[in-house]
């Protein structure tokens, strides 16, 4: 019986000799006048194919290679040979070709034609198939489990926080709501929608991010992470915004912002390091088809060392940048993306840690500094993409903490168990969360963020 391998593994050298089972895909099949076809196979083990050259006394050689297509699905039994060609060690000789499915060359879209990444989104379940998005599963494949590898390494726990809370975890409102009641005729009481009568008794929502009960973990076993889906009902169609997702959220006991800003760094460091390692091919075909310039990016990167610099610090400098901003830059006023493009790419041309923002424009758990003006949060900026990371210190002293609630209109009955936190055992503690796909966006140069994630919702789309 052959052995069944992948075709990245048929195009080591080391398989020469080696009969072996090939499953994959035809990509493209052209016809030799001295009596053989060659059939370019992917099984989306690697980017490259896996030349197969199939022989015209094969039994089905007129009646099944001959007509095979662009999407057919195949089994090929055949022998590994070195390859006479350039650029490929090996080619497959086939004993015997099966085929499983037929795509019909006059309907099947993916042909040899390049169609727009718009165009693609379309197609969602037919996107895998291309060379870019076989490339991006990858690398993403590649980047999870790098954040857990390093995680792990590290000592921290995996921690599996709810998706549904009754929590907003950013203040920010931009939460979907989860309900059971029957939206054309709900429960009323005092003219208001009764909720103790939906399924939770109470408002529950998808989470925006897994940090308050992560902080439950950190202030229990020190050093922990969660990893999961969040959603955010924020209504911007931009190319760095989804609906859905993903979101690794570190959160460590006896940290100040200094450790957390320390980690962050290093964290970021090792998942572009493990990506230039492992995933060489994929990275230079971005480098190739997408942005000539992200393999240099990451390999200096990981060299250097990102610059820190506080909000105000950032503020002085953009206002004496000379640029016409479309937004103004003031102190007290969020940073736009222009704002941060313009400190990564022009200024600083490397990732910038901005910290120590205002507190009117950060969330109620960051920790006060003392000036009384400022919060000790921390933002990693990178060229192109913008924050990928937003993080702080988090407020462990529980006067000051119900004084921010109360700043921020948040009822403090409802954050109960947060509040508990800060009354028993309270520890200086900090963590960040790392969104999955900005990070993804950064490091393979793709320009919207709906095409780093299998299947984007985004406000008006969530198809597939
Ligand atoms: O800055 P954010 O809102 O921070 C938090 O949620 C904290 N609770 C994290 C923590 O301290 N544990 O979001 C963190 C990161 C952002 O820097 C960004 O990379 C990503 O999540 N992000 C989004 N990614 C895609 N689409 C959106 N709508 C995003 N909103 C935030
Ligand atoms: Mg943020």
């Amino acid at each position: 019986m052959p052995e069944k391998i992948s075709v990245a593994a048929a195009r080591r050298p080391d398989t020469i000799g080696r009969e072996i089972l090939l499953q994959g895909w035809v990509r493209t099949r052209r016809d030799s006048k001295a009596g053989f076809s060659f059939i370019e196979l992917n099984d989306g083990s690697s980017m490259g194919s896996i030349q197969v050259i199939a022989p015209a006394a094969l039994e089905n050689y007129e009646s099944v290679v001959k007509h095979l297509t662009a999407g057919c699905s195949v089994s090929i039994d055949g022998l590994v040979k070195e390859s006479p060609g350039a650029g490929q060690a090996t080619e497959v000789e086939a004993r015997a070709v099966t085929l499983h499915g037929t795509a019909d060359p006059e309907t099947y879209v993916l042909q040899k034609k390049r169609h727009s990444f718009e165009f693609l989104r379309t197609i969602a379940h037919l996107r895998p198939r291309t060379n870019t998005f076989g490339a991006i599963a990858r690398v993403r494949n590649c980047v999870c489990r790098s954040i857990h590898d390093f995680f792990q390494e590290e000592g921290f726990l995996y921690i599996h926080t709810p998706i549904i809370t009754a929590s907003d975890c950013e203040g920010a409102g931009e939460m979907f709501q989860v309900t059971t009641l029957d939206l054309a005729n709900p429960p009323k009481h005092d003219g208001k929608i009764d909720f103790a009568q939906d399924f939770f008794d109470r408002p529950s929502y998808l989470t925006v991010s897994g940090q308050l009960e992560g902080e439950i973990f950190a202030c229990a076993l020190g050093k922990i992470y969660t990893f999961g889906p969040t959603f955010r009902a924020e209504n911007s169609n931009t190319s760095r915004h989804l609906a859905e997702f993903w979101m690794v959220e570190p959160e460590m006991a006896f940290f100040e912002l200094a450790d957390d800003m320390d980690l962050a760094e290093r964290f970021l460091k090792r998942i572009f390091r493990d990506v230039l390692d492992r995933c060489p091919e994929d990275m230079q075909f971005f480098n190739e088809r997408i942005d000539k310039t992200v393999l240099e990016t990451l390999h200096h990167i990981v060299e250097s060392r990102f610059v820190r610099l506080s909000y105000t610090e950032a503020v002085k400098l953009l206002e004496a940048s000379g640029e016409s901003f479309e937004f103004p830059v003031a102190w007290g006023n969020d940073l736009q993306a222009e704002h941060e493009r313009w400190l990564t790419e022009k200024h600083f041309k490397c990732p910038v840690i901005l910290f120590d923002y205002p507190r009117s424009i950060k969330p109620f758990y960051m920790k006060c500094n003392d000036d009384g003006k400022t919060v000790r949060a921390m933002d990693v900026l990178v060229p192109k993409v913008g924050e990928i990371i937003g993080g702080s210190q988090r407020e462990e002293r529980l006067d000051v903490l119900e004084q921010r609630m109360a700043e921020q209109g948040l009822d403090a009955a409802n954050y109960w168990w947060y509040l508990d936190l800060r009354r028993y055992g309270t520890v200086p503690h900090a963590g960040f969360g790392l969104g999955l796909e900005r990070a993804i966006q950064f490091i393979t140069g793709m320009g919207n963020i709906r095409d780093v994630i299998p299947f984007p919702r985004t406000p008006g789309s969530a198809d597939f």
